[in-house]
């Protein structure tokens, strides 16, 4: 394996890019090469058998760009399919959720650990798992928000119905006293604030991206994958299975620059 090979990151869609962009910021010197299903968005509501095909030919699609490690940065998909497609590739593999654990399990001091994310993450259970795996005394409570995506989508994320929103949704696990909350989707960390701002400065906020941006940093030095700067501009690239443009743009907006174009891939004929 080559370590100058760009990494490959995938999402359902466009919220994989907060991801991104936390590889981006622990890894400057690294390429990625990003796919967004946005055809075929959301998994949040799919089966696991269904989210289990896609994420396949997306892997599949990755393997002929030569990517180096792949990052499922779907949270749903990490949930649902990370364990069954690392058999099937020969470069490491992670997901979002384990990492996710890993650190609401060191943040938390009343072992009281609120989870959101999609409705297929929530009934997968696999975050409970996890944070029980690392510490059977840890309570987990759970909610499901599924008019975040959407909301994220349309740009809303310092909005009056947004946070009318998110407090709704909140409201249980502020009730059951957690003192942190993975936000176990790749749309919520993008409202950041408005989480902050319902739930208050006394509960620790978890992005699962920064901690599996440092877990893949630890496999390619450990791997001798990391890559070294030759000097040329590093150029990231973005494909998608629908509506380049509006990818481009809100890729702009999360990124905070201009990534210049995506390209539209048949991803359906990958296996
Ligand atoms: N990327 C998904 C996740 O992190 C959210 C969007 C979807 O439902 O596909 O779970």
């Amino acid at each position: 394996m080559d370590r100058q090979s760009p990494i490959g990151v995938f999402d359902s869609g466009l919220g994989g890019l907060t991801v991104a962009r936390e590889i981006m910021r622990r890894m400057p010197e690294e390429k990625i090469v990003y796919f967004g299903d946005t055809a075929r968005v959301p998994y949040g509501s799919k089966s696991k058998a269904t989210i289990t095909h896609y994420s396949r030919q997306i892997v599949n699609f990755l393997k002929t760009r030569e990517v180096k490690a792949i990052v499922v940065a779907c949270n749903t998909a990490s949930a649902l399919v990370l364990d069954e497609l690392t058999g099937e590739v020969d470069v490491p593999m992670i997901g979002v959720v384990k990492p996710g654990a890993l650190t609401a399990v060191r943040s938390t001091k009343n072992r009281r650990i609120g989870v959101t994310g999609t409705e297929s993450l929530v009934n997968s259970g696999v975050y409970i798992d996890f944070i029980r795996q690392l510490d059977p005394k840890i309570q987990v409570f759970q909610k499901a928000c599924p008019l975040l995506c959407p909301l994220v989508e349309e740009g809303w994320w310092h909005d009056d119905i947004t946070t009318e929103i998110v407090t709704r949704y909140l409201d249980d696990l502020k009730a059951e006293g957690v003192d942190t909350l993975i936000m176990g989707c790749t749309h919520y960390p993008l409202l950041r604030s408005t989480f902050r701002m319902v739930l208050g400065e006394s509960v620790e906020l978890i992005n699962p991206a920064y901690e599996t941006s440092e877990e893949l940093s630890e496999i390619l030095k450990k791997e001798d994958l990391t890559r070294i700067p030759d000097g040329t501009p590093l150029s990231h690239e973005f494909y998608v299975s629908d509506d380049p443009e509006r990818f481009v743009e809100f890729a702009t907006s999360v990124l905070k620059f201009d990534i210049g174009r995506a390209e539209k891939i048949a991803i359906e004929n990958y296996g």
